[in-house]
């Protein structure tokens, strides 16, 4: 899809829809819709009085054939209350109109910003908004709906003193979803289709086309540099496990920048091992990579926006298999830091791989770490699909994300990390244990168990269990994975 910006007056823009938003409040006719309401002869102001356009979150009002416009159609999308407004309403308000006329096979849309969206980052939210609304999840089917897809989508209302602001927005905000749409696709990938040496392959592929380095540890390196913990996962099943790094290096490192640890959990399909459990929803495990899928993304994204500090991506991809080689509950491993593990339930494989991957991270340089995994059924009790969990054993590190978590749009909530949890860790017979011996906190218990791993080194844990897949469809996205935590981690890196 092609997104520009144009500088034409909106009266003579040309296109098979045209789109704008207002906002809930008692008459909604302002601004660029009172602009619209005078050339459409009150047309707007007719329907506002009538109640038909109300400014309501995503309240949709298609207007065929409007007069004193050029374009066939006019869209109006209710935002919300002003006071409310932000670059995440407007990404969902422009990803939404995007399907719904996509939908109603319109194929060339113009949306009309108001006076204060005339920038750089009204830009970017727009362009992050369509093309991840642009996104389906129809890769495996032979029936696609051909004549469903927009061509051209036009940003305006920017004068031509505007338009190099405007323009840098929408090059960044194609990088970051495109980025974002590579992390999705492979989310969508199932279990046979992405194994960890497929999941290696694509990551090696998509470094080299971007320009980053990478390395990719096989079971036989991964056995040398003793990721017990890693290898106790992989062998349920006959699936070799891989070690997938990926670096960023800038051109001119700053001596004493911090050193970035990006560390994502991809269990490309989580059976939960001997500790097996009912089969229903099982095959939403291929989402289980999902962390992985996101550092990857962001690398892509990284290697496009150039930012100042080295990152290091470190993802450990294994399946989880219940077969006759399976670790047993009980099995005692030990991870590559030394520590030995109780695994006491073969399902939290999760904190068992991001141990080996945390640790190597530290050991290749690492400063500044954040893991990212879809690593709790408990944190979708606490938080549902709304928020992602978060976790920080270092509250200005912590900070920095959740600041980047409000400036991306998406939705963080910090959990806590008290010491009274290290004790539902603690091992009977070996250091630590893989489950929380103590009642609930689940979720917690699992990152207390990834910061044994990460030591004194500031460290954030991003459960995204909740969100990492969306199982409806929303206005302004597909049902499917929703690449969660890209936006705010890029955000991160390039803010540092
Ligand atoms: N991949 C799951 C987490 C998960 C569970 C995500 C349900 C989405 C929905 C993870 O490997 C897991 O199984 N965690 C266990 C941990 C428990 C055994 C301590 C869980 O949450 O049930
Ligand atoms: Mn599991
Ligand atoms: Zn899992």
């Amino acid at each position: 899809m092609q997104i520009i910006l144009d500088t034409k007056s909106f009266a003579t823009l040309e296109a098979d829809a045209l789109v704008t938003y207002l906002f809930d409040e008692s008459d909604p006719v302002l601004g660029r819709i009172a602009e619209l309401d005078k050339l459409s002869g009150g047309l707007l102001a007719r329907l506002a009085k009538s109640g038909e356009i109300t400014g309501k979150n995503l309240e949709f009002t298609l207007v065929h054939a409007p007069a004193g416009l050029k374009t066939a159609r006019l869209l109006l999308v209710g935002a919300g209350k002003r006071d409310q407004f932000n670059p995440g309403s407007l990404r969902k308000v422009a990803g939404a109109a995007l399907r719904y006329l996509k939908s109603r096979s319109v194929h060339k849309v113009a949306l009309l910003l108001h006076e204060s969206e005339l920038n750089e980052y009204a830009a970017q939210s727009v362009t992050e908004g369509v093309l991840a609304a642009d996104f389906e999840s129809d890769k495996y089917k032979t029936d696609k709906k051909n004549d469903k897809f927009i061509e051209a989508f036009a940003i305006a209302g920017f004068t031509d003193a505007q338009k190099s602001a405007g323009e840098k927005g929408i090059s960044r905000g194609r990088s970051i979803a495109e980025a974002q749409n590579f992390a999705r696709d492979l989310v969508n990938e199932p279990s046979n289709k992405l194994t960890p040496r497929i999941l290696a392959a694509k990551a090696e592929a998509m470094a080299k086309e971007a320009g980053l380095s990478v390395e990719i540890l096989d079971e036989k390196r991964i056995a040398d540099l003793k990721m017990g913990a890693l290898l106790s996962v992989a062998q349920g099943g006959p699936e070799p496990p891989r070690m997938i790094v990926v670096t960023y290096t800038p051109a001119t490192p700053k001596p004493g920048a911090p050193v970035i640890g990006l560390v994502g959990k991809a269990v490309t399909f989580d059976t939960r091992g001997i500790s097996i459990k009912p089969s229903e929803g099982m095959e939403k495990m291929k989402y289980d990579m999902a962390g992985g899928a996101t550092m990857l993304g962001v690398m892509r994204a990284l290697a496009a926006l150039k930012p100042s500090v080295k990152v290091i991506c470190v993802v450990p991809a294994t399946e989880n298999m219940p077969g006759g080689t399976a670790q047993k509950p009980g099995d005692i491993q030990t991870a590559m830091s030394g520590k030995t593990i109780e695994v006491l339930n073969t399902d939290a494989e999760g904190r068992l791989i991001l141990a080996d991957g945390v640790h190597y991270a530290k050991q290749l340089g690492a400063t500044h770490l954040v893991d990212a995994a879809t690593l709790t059924g408990a944190i979708v009790v606490a938080l549902a699909n709304v928020n992602v969990g978060v976790f920080g054993s270092d509250q200005a590190w912590t900070d920095k994300l959740l600041a980047s978590a409000k400036a991306a749009g998406e939705k963080m909530w910090q959990m806590p990390l008290d010491d009274e949890y290290r004790e539902f860790i603690k091992g009977s017979f070996a250091d630590i244990q893989n489950i929380g011996s103590g009642k609930g906190g689940g979720a917690i218990t699992g990152a207390m168990f990834i910061k044994e791993f990460a030591g004194d080194t500031p460290w954030i844990h991003l459960d995204i269990a909740g969100t990492a897949w969306n199982d409806d469809a929303k206005p302004w996205l597909a049902k499917g994975p929703t690449g969660v935590a890209l936006r705010t981690l890029v955000q991160l890196v390039t803010s540092l």
